[in-house]
Order: structure tokens, then C-alpha cells, then sequence
């Protein structure tokens, strides 16, 4: 069980660069399944846990998957040699459920283990399975497998999400790109992820038009092919350092962005009195003097995001004034604040929403990781907290940051990580 152990008070200064988008690549290896002939070449895919995570599963089904050093991975989807996927890998994660969307659009068949992820809230399903009997699929849950199956083939369809979901979106997606006839998704996602998997798979021969807006439209082809592939930055791991940067009244240049994907935590930090500088594949941030509260809602894209909820939550810890935060996607996603209190926060929650009154500054504590994005605000209140911060449950934060500690050391933090072999009640 690793731990961070952090000494607060140190201003980050320095560039650092930024990796590809967790909530891209995670799709985009399980959309590789579709290809009929050919290699995937895809760069730029994050070192972290839930990559590898999946690569391994993907493996396991007998698909020819190789990942080098340098991000890049090479698919010849061909060699599978099951359409289910089974273990303690599928899960534990999240993103698994998209290997149902491709094994389906491509077999018409798929077995995949119920998905796991981050505990921050209940995480259903029914929109992804209204969107695949919507194209024919006849969906069963048994013995704790999602079983989708159709032996008459998949029809194009025109599918409205009840709630605006990435998930269903991108899986929906992967299912009708080889179905027959047309398709289309109303009250789709926006995120730009959304907009990255529609790319790799028009990359691969299929006709999406309308990825980015809420209508998206997929009509059938035939067959799909290898491709050559980059993936986008990601732009919560950007906004966390924007974050660490501001917190710590540093100067950060934060290099391989999409500032346009940025923009909603831009205009909050700018808010809040922070310097933000956007420039071609960069932003940078700047902070000399203590932010002001602000309040913040949570929402789709290109609403605030909710994966950075929580490393804002921090910084408006420490904000001159009182903060609202309103956390409208997810029920569960206020874990961090009870660990942000035992470093002096001052902090109600009532329900969906947080009232966050700043304090001059927090003091380092031992604090857990309760999941991903709440262990990346605890390490960015340990960076601007006085003294020592202890942060355990590190595997949390590897599952979405790749090489955090060092890419913070980089800056002028002072982070270690403690290796510590004992098993742990959770
Ligand atoms: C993706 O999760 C991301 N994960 C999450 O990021 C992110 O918080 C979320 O999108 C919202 O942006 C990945 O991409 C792997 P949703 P997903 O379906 O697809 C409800 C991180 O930190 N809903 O967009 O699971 C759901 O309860 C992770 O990187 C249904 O009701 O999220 C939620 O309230 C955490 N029925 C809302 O929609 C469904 O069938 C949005 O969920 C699906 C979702």
C-alpha cells in the first residue's frame, strides 16, 4: 500500500507536460476490437493503472496487444480468442463496459464481468443497455455478467439518453458503427473523449458525424481497418496541476494541452483572481496572492467538470470567503472533504452540495485516498498545507495520474513515495 508523503509550503515553479486522456484511451483500446484487418498504431497512452489495467484484459482474451515506453501500443485485434471478459481486472474498473460495445458491434455477441470504478456514487447501466436493445441486442444480467447478444445483427436506431451520459454515448457508438442502417444518439455527451473515440473510429472507416454536439449520427459500414492513432491530452490531469500551480502561489507552464478544453476551469481560476496565459498547446498559471471564493455547479460538457470537483474543492479551502459547490453528477463525490477536515478545512456537506468556508491554510496530516480524483486533492492540500501530509491509498491516484510524484518533484514539490508491502484493512 504506497503512501505520498508530502512537506507543504513549497511554490511550484517549471513546466510539466501533460499525458493522454485516461477517459479517451480507455475507450479507444477496447474500440480497436472492431477492426476487421490491420494494426492499431496509437500514441500517447497514458502510463497509469487503469491502462494497464485493461491492456491485461484485453491480453487475456487473446488479442495481440504490445505497449512500448514511449505510450505507444500496437493491436492486432484479430488473434481474440473469447467474447468474454472475466476477473478481478474487469471489476475493478469502470471502463470495461466497453468492451460490450465493441464486442458486440463487431461479434454480436459479448460477455463482460459488471464493471467496477471510483466510489462516487451509485454508477448505473440502463442507458448503456437501452442503447444496445435499441439496435436489437438482447441484454441479460446473470451471475454478475452483462450478456449482449445479437444473433439477427445489430439495426441502426434512433436512441434518447435520459441523462446525459459519456459512457452510453461512447458505447452506443462503438456498437451501431457496424450495424446496419443509421443511427442516432439524442442528448449525447460532449466531452471532448466523445469527441476523440468518434475520430479514432471514423480513423477506422466508420461515418460518425456530430461527435461534440448532443446529436450524433452513425450510419453502418461494412468493415473497418487498423489505424494510426494519437490521443488527446488529458484535461483533468491539466486542470489538477492548474490547480497545485494556483495553490501554491507558483508560475506553471502546462505544456501539451487543448486550452479550448480547459476553458470552463480557466474562466474559474480567473474568477478566483488566479493569472491564467493560454497559448497554442500550453496554459499558464500564476497565482501572488490568496484566491477568492467562487461557486462552482458541476455539469456535462462544457460545463464544469466534475472530475475536477475535487481538486477545486481544495483550493476554495484555502480561498479568502465562502465557496458553493454543487456537485450535480455525482451523489458520492464528496469523500475528500472529511480528509480535507482533519487538515483544518472548514467544510459542510449537505447532500449535493458543499459550503466551504477558507481558512488562512491547512496543516499536514495523514489522510486516505478514497478514490482517484479525491487522493489528487488531498496531494495538492499537502503541496499548500504547513508541514508534513501523508497521504495513503496511493493505488487510487495511479489508476489516473501518470508519474505524479516525480511530474510534481519536477516543479519543486517535496513528495516522496513510501512503498509499504503490509496488507491493510480497508
Ligand atoms: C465517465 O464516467 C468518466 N469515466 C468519469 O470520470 C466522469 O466522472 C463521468 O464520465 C462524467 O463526466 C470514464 O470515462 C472512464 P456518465 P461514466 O455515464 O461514463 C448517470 C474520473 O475521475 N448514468 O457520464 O460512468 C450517472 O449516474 C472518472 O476520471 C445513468 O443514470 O459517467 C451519472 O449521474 C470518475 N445511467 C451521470 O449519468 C447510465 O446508464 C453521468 O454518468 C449511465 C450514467
Amino acid at each position: 500500500m504506497d503512501k505520498l508523503q508530502i512537506e507543504g509550503g513549497k511554490r511550484l515553479f517549471g513546466e510539466v507536460n501533460i499525458s493522454g486522456a485516461k477517459n479517451a484511451a480507455v475507450a479507444i483500446l477496447p474500440a480497436s476490437i472492431l477492426a476487421d484487418d490491420g494494426l492499431c498504431n496509437i500514441d500517447n497512452i497514458p502510463d497509469i493503472h487503469d491502462v494497464k489495467c485493461l491492456e491485461n484484459i484485453m491480453v487475456d482474451m487473446g488479442i495481440a496487444l504490445t505497449s512500448e515506453r514511449d505510450g505507444h501500443v500496437k493491436i492486432n485485434p484479430n488473434t481474440i480468442k473469447t467474447y468474454s471478459a472475466h476477473g478481478e481486472n474487469v471489476r475493478t474498473m469502470r471502463a470495461s463496459y466497453y468492451l460490450l460495445g465493441a464486442l458486440l458491434g463487431k461479434y454480436k455477441k459479448a460477455e463482460v464481468a459488471f464493471p467496477g470504478g471510483c466510489s462516487i456514487g451509485v454508477r448505473p447501466i440502463d442507458q448503456h443497455i437501452k442503447g444496445f436493445e435499441a439496435l436489437g441486442a438482447k441484454v441479460t444480467i446473470e451471475h454478475g455478467y452483462i450478456k449482449a447478444e445479437a444473433p439477427n445483427g445489430l439495426k441502426g436506431a434512433n436512441i434518447y439518453l435520459d441523462v446525459v451520459s459519456v459512457g452510453a454515448t461512447i458505447n452506443i457508438m462503438l456498437a451501431a458503427c457496424k450495424a446496419e442502417g443509421i443511427t442516432v444518439i439524442e442528448n449525447a455527451a460532449r466531452e471532448p473523449h466523445v469527441v476523440d473515440v468518434a475520430n479514432f473510429l471514423n480513423s477506422m472507416g466508420a461515418n460518425i458525424k456530430g461527435a461534440g454536439t448532443d446529436v450524433i449520427k452513425i450510419v453502418g459500414v461494412d468493415k473497418l481497418r487498423g489505424c494510426d492513432y494519437s490521443v488527446i491530452p488529458d484535461q483533468i490531469e491539466a486542470g489538477t496541476y492548474m490547480v497545485a500551480a494556483a495553490i501554491t502561489k507558483g508560475d506553471v507552464l502546462i505544456k501539451n494541452v487543448i486550452p479550448k478544453h480547459l476553458e470552463s476551469m480557466t474562466a474559474k481560476l480567473i474568477e478566483m483572481g488566479v493569472n491564467v496565459e493560454e497559448y497554442e498547446d500550453s496554459v499558464r498559471v500564476s497565482c501572488d496572492k490568496r484566491p477568492k471564493a467562487v461557486n462552482i455547479k458541476t455539469l456535462p460538457y462544457p460545463g464544469f467538470p466534475t472530475d475536477i470537483q475535487q481538486p477545486f474543492t481544495t483550493l476554495l479551502s484555502v480561498s479568502e470567503g465562502r465557496s458553493i459547490v454543487t456537485e450535480s453528477i455525482w451523489e458520492g463525490r464528496f469523500k475528500h472533504v472529511d480528509e480535507l477536515k482533519r487538515m483544518g478545512a472548514n467544510i459542510k456537506v449537505e447532500g449535493k452540495i458543499a459550503i466551504i468556508d477558507g481558512i488562512e491554510r491547512l496543516s499536514g496530516a495523514e489522510v486516505m485516498a478514497t478514490d482517484l480524483r479525491a487522493g489528487a486533492a488531498l496531494v495538492i492540500a499537502g503541496l499548500a498545507a504547513e508541514g508534513t501530509t501523508t497521504v495513503t491509498h496511493v493505488r487510487h491516484i495511479d489508476r489516473g495520474y501518470e508519474k505524479i510524484e516525480e511530474k510534481l518533484r519536477r516543479l519543486g514539490a517535496s513528495i516522496i513515495r513510501i512503498t509499504d508491502n503490509r496488507e491493510y484493512f480497508e
